[in-house]
């Protein structure tokens, strides 16, 4: 018996069968996609007035068309590019280029033509753009440099890494005749991101074997030929696919860094569907080592997928953009024209949290500048069981900057309405019965985001509630949000807990109210801005 247990234990490093090669000739199964299908041609454009109403305002999202991951996200020469997973034809997956937006500061999106389009070597899949400055490629003419993307061509046989070279800035990529520049015969290989490591002097790619759950490290120093260094994983969640790698180095506040592998899952997300997890570590160059066997999320409710960090951003700053968007739901979400927006970029930094652990924390990026008007709120003390409300300009994005301590209760009380509990609860709703709350209990220091008395979208993966821990045995709480059409983006305890939501009120949300419920609060800090419309979409606005 003891044994026969010895020799069971230890089990094959990988699955006996290698799953990516005899798999049914679907690219992406986790989610099919109807544009796919046989048949399926384009899809005439309808408007309807949900597709005004739901439109972000401040946030990037595709004028027609379906809109899935974050490409290429690139600084050069004064300008950030935003490429994206686009199906220009119909608000489904599918058809896959790379739309492309331009900005001076990452919040006005400028459309730009398409810049990769799909082909018969396949879709134009996730990818990334570098800066080749010195020409290491030796694919522009000579003492020029310029952009080139790593990008993933996928066919329902084949997903092999491709190299395009920009000679427009970025306007169009090309594809070099001698494609793909990395194949391993495999059709779940994919979301190539490359960088530039300065220690070793070499460019190093950061790749998703899907469904074998393991990232694989590739260097090379033309970007043309590739050699393989390492592979990490599974580690973490397992879910279905591993996709969309990044790896970079975040620096610590108070000095020093960490390197943070970012592995985007679909499905499997603890909170359903797709999910971005993380890992603090070290890389040498060749592999990647986590400091421990902690795995964080980068958000705790689940519309932020696919997150991809800029490459050659000014003064080093970690800034990185997810989809604001989960596959569970996003080809039935009730817009019809297009689907599909990014979250706000986000300035990334590692923190220790009150325990001391080392985290991530993210803010927007750059959301000052979009202030545009007070909306007058004053309250500074609520009685235990009181409220204070004030009514919303419609249509407008507005931020919402929040901090509260709720009042110590009897540790000898019962728990419940009369006992310990002490509630703060955040109220967007109409006076149709529909609201959004965002909570903080102080007896057990979580916060939750409910988003279930909305009554616009109805599915059965476009669930209600989601919560985070805070800091235990701390009353107090700190809030950054921005309501803006269908989005939601928490950022809470200085950005240590992010929660992104889509929402889908069926009317206007026209007040804000806060309560405390339970227990008094007193409130540190209020203050709600309307934020400068920056998309030239209709919109509400
Ligand atoms: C992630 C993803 C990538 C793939 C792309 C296809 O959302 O599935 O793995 O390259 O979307 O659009």
């Amino acid at each position: 018996m003891g044994a026969a247990l010895a020799q069971a234990a230890p089990g094959p490093q990988s699955p006996p069968k290698a799953p990516d090669g005899e798999r049914k000739a679907e690219p992406n199964a986790s989610h099919p996609s109807p544009a796919d299908q046989p048949g399926a041609t384009t899809h005439p454009v309808i408007r309807t007035q949900s597709d005004a109403f739901y439109r972000p305002t401040i946030h990037f999202s595709p004028e027609s068309g379906f809109m899935n991951d974050p490409n290429g996200l690139i600084y050069n020469n004064g300008v950030f590019h935003l490429y994206y997973q686009f199906d220009p034809f119909a608000p489904y997956a599918g058809h896959v280029h790379w739309g492309h937006a331009i900005s001076s500061d990452m919040l006005a999106w400028e459309d730009q033509p398409i810049a990769l389009n799909e082909t018969p070597d396949g879709e134009a899949f996730t990818g990334c753009a570098v800066l080749d400055t010195h020409n290491s490629s030796g694919l522009f003419a000579e003492g020029k440099g310029g952009l080139i993307a790593l990008y993933t061509r996928a066919t329902p046989k084949k997903q092999s890494q491709f190299l395009a070279i920009s000679e427009d800035d970025g306007k169009s990529f090309r594809d070099i005749p001698h494609n793909p520049v990395l194949d391993i015969g495999s059709n779940s290989f994919r979301d190539p991101k490359v960088f530039f490591h300065i220690p070793t002097g070499q460019w190093v790619m950061v790749v998703a074997k899907a469904r074998l759950h393991q990232i694989a490290f590739y260097a090379s120093i033309d970007l043309q030929h590739w050699v393989h260094l390492s592979n990490f994983g599974p580690s973490g969640l397992f879910g279905v696919d591993y996709e969309c790698p990044n790896l970079i180095e975040i620096p610590i506040e108070g000095g020093g860094s960490r390197w943070v592998l970012f592995i985007s899952v679909n499905p499997g997300s603890p909170t359903g569907g797709s999910i971005t997890q993380y890992f603090v570590g070290s890389f040498d160059g060749s592999h990647f080592i986590p400091d421990d066997t902690v795995i964080g999320l980068t958000d705790f409710a689940k519309d932020a997928y696919a997150l991809q960090v800029y490459e050659n951003m000014p003064g080093h700053e970690a800034v990185s953009i997810a989809w604001l968007g989960n596959w569970q739901y996003c080809q039935e979400l009730p817009t019809q024209s297009w689907r599909g927006c990014m979250t706000l970029p986000r300035l990334m930094i590692l923190r220790h949290d009150s325990a001391g652990w080392l985290r991530l924390a993210q803010s927007p990026r750059g959301l000052d500048t979009l202030r545009e008007a007070t909306v007058p709120f004053a309250c500074k003390r609520l009685a235990a069981g009181a409220s204070a409300s004030v009514q919303l300009p419609l249509g407008a994005a507005l931020e919402l900057v929040l901090s509260a301590t709720v009042d110590q209760m009897n540790p000898n009380l019962p728990l419940g309405d009369k006992g310990r509990t002490g509630r703060f609860v955040i109220v967007f709703g109409n006076d149709t019965g529909e609201s959004l709350t965002i909570g903080f209990d102080a007896f057990s220091g979580q916060l939750w985001i409910d988003r279930a008395d909305l009554n616009g979208f109805k599915q059965p993966f476009f669930t209600g509630q989601f919560s985070t821990t805070l800091n235990p045995d701390d009353r107090h709480f700190d809030i950054r949000l921005v309501l803006d059409a269908c989005t939601l983006e928490v950022f809470a305890n200085g950005g240590l807990s992010v929660g992104t939501a889509l929402l889908f009120p069926a009317n206007p949300l026209t007040y804000l109210k806060l309560e405390a419920t339970g227990a008094g609060a007193s409130i540190d800090t209020l203050e709600l801005y309307r934020l400068r419309k920056t998309m030239a979409r209709q919109s509400a606005l």
